[in-house]
């Protein structure tokens, strides 16, 4: 087993809730300190060492950072799009208070930090980025408070890189779709609603309209997407911002489809809300080449095998 101590910010969530099991399994139950503001509800986080920890407060991050001496850290703690849009000063606050944080208790640790990572996501794009294979450097305008946040973030990693020497690393995850623990309030979200609704009332009502097309990965791609990044040659890695990532994009009516092939007939309606609008600027594909050519990123799952599996796995 390789000998690293892992802290983990924002554990709690969507994301942070499967990625500290597979750390844990790697690094040892012990070795992997998951924290958030949250109680942790999920088994999975109850099964190693959990403290309470807002990101916001740098005085208590440095205390567990000076105590831990953690050799990698995984910042998840973080407001989504659509929390944002309803609280956009929270969101700057723990988007870009909470990184700042971060960054700088892991730079002036006084044992090193070998590695940080903190994901980004399709929302740092906007209305005038190319929507179809999105390439990795491109008009970024984003008219979201999320994805100005997440912007601001990708220029501090690349700036605490540079300047620094701190091994940064990043990922625009695309929306996630996952049956263990549900989504923390993004716009990606109804892909994830949809498999709740359809096992246990054969209906649901999607928040975006049938057509918008948006970029996704299942969460096992994304796990191991993340740990093959934060495994790789630090000479491998030539975007310190954040690479984008992608394993398929879809609409909510092509993904009605596929599930009514594997699942049966159910009732699909569109109710679309102020999430269309979030929607609408981001991306409908991305190019993710450079992570493919840099440490060579290759996704498993498409639709078929993402919705055969959410079907199987979702509980009823
Ligand atoms: P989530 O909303 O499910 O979880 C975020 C966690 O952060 C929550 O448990 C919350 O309690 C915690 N948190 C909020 N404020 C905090 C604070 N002040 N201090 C400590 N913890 C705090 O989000 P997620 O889906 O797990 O996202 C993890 C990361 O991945 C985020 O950076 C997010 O922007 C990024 N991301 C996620 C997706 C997705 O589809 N899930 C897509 C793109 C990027
Ligand atoms: N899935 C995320 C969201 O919808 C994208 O970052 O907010």
């Amino acid at each position: 087993m390789k000998k690293e101590t892992i802290l983990v910010t924002g554990a709690c969530g969507q994301l942070g809730t499967e990625l500290v099991g597979e750390l844990r399994k790697i690094y040892g139950e012990g070795q992997v300190l998951a924290t958030d503001v949250m109680d942790p509800k999920s088994p999975s986080l109850q099964s190693g060492p959990f403290e309470k920890l807002d990101v916001l407060n740098k005085q208590a991050l440095g205390e567990v950072v000076e105590r831990l001496k953690p050799t990698q850290m995984y910042h998840l703690a973080a407001i989504l799009s659509a929390a944002a849009e309803r609280n956009p000063t929270l969101a700057w606050d723990v988007n870009i208070a909470g990184f700042m944080n971060v960054l700088d208790v892991a730079k002036s640790a006084s044992q090193k930090v070998h590695k940080v990572y903190a994901p980004s996501s399709i929302a740092v794009f906007g209305p005038n980025t190319p929507r179809v294979g999105t390439p990795q450097n491109t008009i970024t305008d984003p008219t979201t408070v999320y994805g100005i946040t997440k912007l601001v973030d990708e220029r501090l990693a690349d700036y605490y890189f540079l300047n620094y020497n701190l091994d940064i690393r990043s990922i625009r995850y695309p929306g996630l779709i996952s049956y263990k623990t549900p989504p923390g309030g993004g716009t990606t979200d109804y892909a994830v609603d949809i498999f709740y609704k359809v096992v246990k009332e054969k209906a649901y009502t999607s928040f975006l309209g049938p057509d918008t097309a948006l970029p996704m990965m299942y969460m096992p791609d994304a796990l191991r997407g993340t740990l093959e990044l934060m495994d790789a040659e630090a000479s491998k890695i030539s975007v310190r911002s954040a690479y984008n990532l992608t394993a398929m994009s879809f609409t909510p009516a092509q993904l009605a489809e596929e599930i009514k092939k594997q699942f049966g007939e159910f009732e699909m309606n569109y109710a679309p809300d102020f999430r269309q609008q979030i929607a609408d600027s981001w991306p409908d594909s991305l190019d993710d080449t450079q992570a493919r050519e840099d440490w060579g990123w290759k996704p498993s799952f498409g639709l078929t095998e993402m919705v055969e599996d959410m079907l199987k796995n979702t509980p009823r």
